[in-house]
């Protein structure tokens, strides 16, 4: 990080309603971190004819750390839209997607979970090379490099040793043994070479997701190329709650940009209902990324106090409102 300022990317719909709630527990917090919005998305794109602003895209490379909210996507896309996190991950070569799944003091929570998926951000099919063959037949690219491989295995099993020691690699090289071959043996090969002392186990992607519903508690960290992790990412989220509290970072060489899992959520739009639990774990991950280990913790401490005094929104069972969740964690730090 190259200053003391966050960029703060609230994007459309619900991430205007969470993301702002970063400069309110960066005050009180105290920390000397100070915060300053950039627009992106559907709404921007509509003013600005961009969905990313230049002046957006400098400020988080000069900074090196964003919260992004979440945007809006037409359904079908909109000539000269396109999304500008998968714009992100890719111009500032964002390489690893790291969503960590932990139970919760919540009765939508199961228990005894604490797993974290590490997903190839930059290519598979994502590169977004989709050609009409004829007018029935579509095809899609999908790009699996040996150097993507590198990187991703070298953060996940830095993960691993940190943790349990558990390495499992999703692939599903039976059926694609060119692309999914490479990324099962290069993955394998740096990650046995950097953390020797790990335990690493190969799973087909297929049974992956059915183990991960009967036995999540088995799990430390997966590492899969792109599209499998964001599907099992999402599953591994409705494991500990839902979407709505679901962080995630996307972590690059010189930049890393935290961000909810969820999206825009039009249908709670405006009616204080959003769940700013994802993105508040994004902080405690970013705090935790940038050294402040206390302020980590107690935010990480208080928020769960709050869930476990039944303070919680009604995407987890609950009765609370966004800002009730909020000025809740805001008194526990206080104090
Ligand atoms: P979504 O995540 O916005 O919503 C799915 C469901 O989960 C909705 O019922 C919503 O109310 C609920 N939900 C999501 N986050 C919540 C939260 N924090 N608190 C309480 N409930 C929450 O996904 P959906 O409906 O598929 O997409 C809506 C829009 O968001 C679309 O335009 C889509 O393109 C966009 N989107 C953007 C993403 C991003 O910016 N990274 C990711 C996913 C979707
Ligand atoms: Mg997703």
């Amino acid at each position: 990080m190259t200053s003391n300022t966050i960029c703060l990317l609230p994007g459309d719909g619900i991430g205007l309603e969470v993301i702002p709630l970063a400069t309110k527990i960066l005050e009180v917090l105290d920390i000397g971190l100070t915060t300053k919005n950039y627009p992106v998305g559907w709404k921007c794109f509509n003013e600005t004819g961009k969905s990313l602003p230049e002046s957006t895209l400098d400020a988080v490379i000069n900074s090196g750390v964003a919260l992004f909210g979440a945007t809006s996507s037409p359904s079908g896309g909109a000539p000269g839209y396109s999304s500008p996190i998968i714009d992100l991950r890719q111009k500032l070569n964002l390489y690893a997607n790291v969503r960590p799944a932990q139970s919760l003091p919540v009765p939508s929570s199961r228990q005894n979970i604490d797993l974290l998926i590490i997903r190839e951000n930059t290519e598979g099919l994502y590169i977004r090379k989709e050609h009409l063959q004829d007018q029935n037949t579509a095809i899609a690219e999908r790009r699996i490099t040996r150097t993507s491989c590198e990187r991703i295995a070298t953060i996940a099993a830095k993960y691993a040793q940190q943790r349990k020691g558990l390495l499992t690699i999703a692939h599903k090289s039976n059926v694609l043994p060119l692309s999914d071959g490479l990324f099962l043996q290069s993955v394998r090969d740096t990650a046995r070479n950097h953390a020797p002392g790990i335990k690493i186990r190969e799973q087909l992607i297929d049974s992956l997701a059915h183990d991960l519903v009967i036995k999540p508690e088995t799990y430390d960290v997966i590492v899969a190329p792109n599209m499998y992790g964001d599907i099992i990412s999402d599953l591994t989220s409705a494991l500990v709650g839902g979407l709505g509290v679901a962080p995630s970072a996307n972590v690059g060489e010189s930049c890393t940009i935290y961000e909810p899992v969820h999206g825009s959520a039009p249908d709670i739009v405006g009616k204080n209902l959003a769940n700013p639990t994802a993105t508040i774990f994004c902080l405690v991950m970013m705090l935790e990324d940038l050294g402040y280990h206390d302020a980590s913790n107690r935010l990480n401490l208080e928020l769960n106090n709050t869930l476990a005094a039944g303070i919680y929104t009604p995407d987890m069972g609950g009765e609370a409102t966004t800002q009730t969740m909020l000025t809740s964690i805001l008194e526990k730090l206080t104090k």
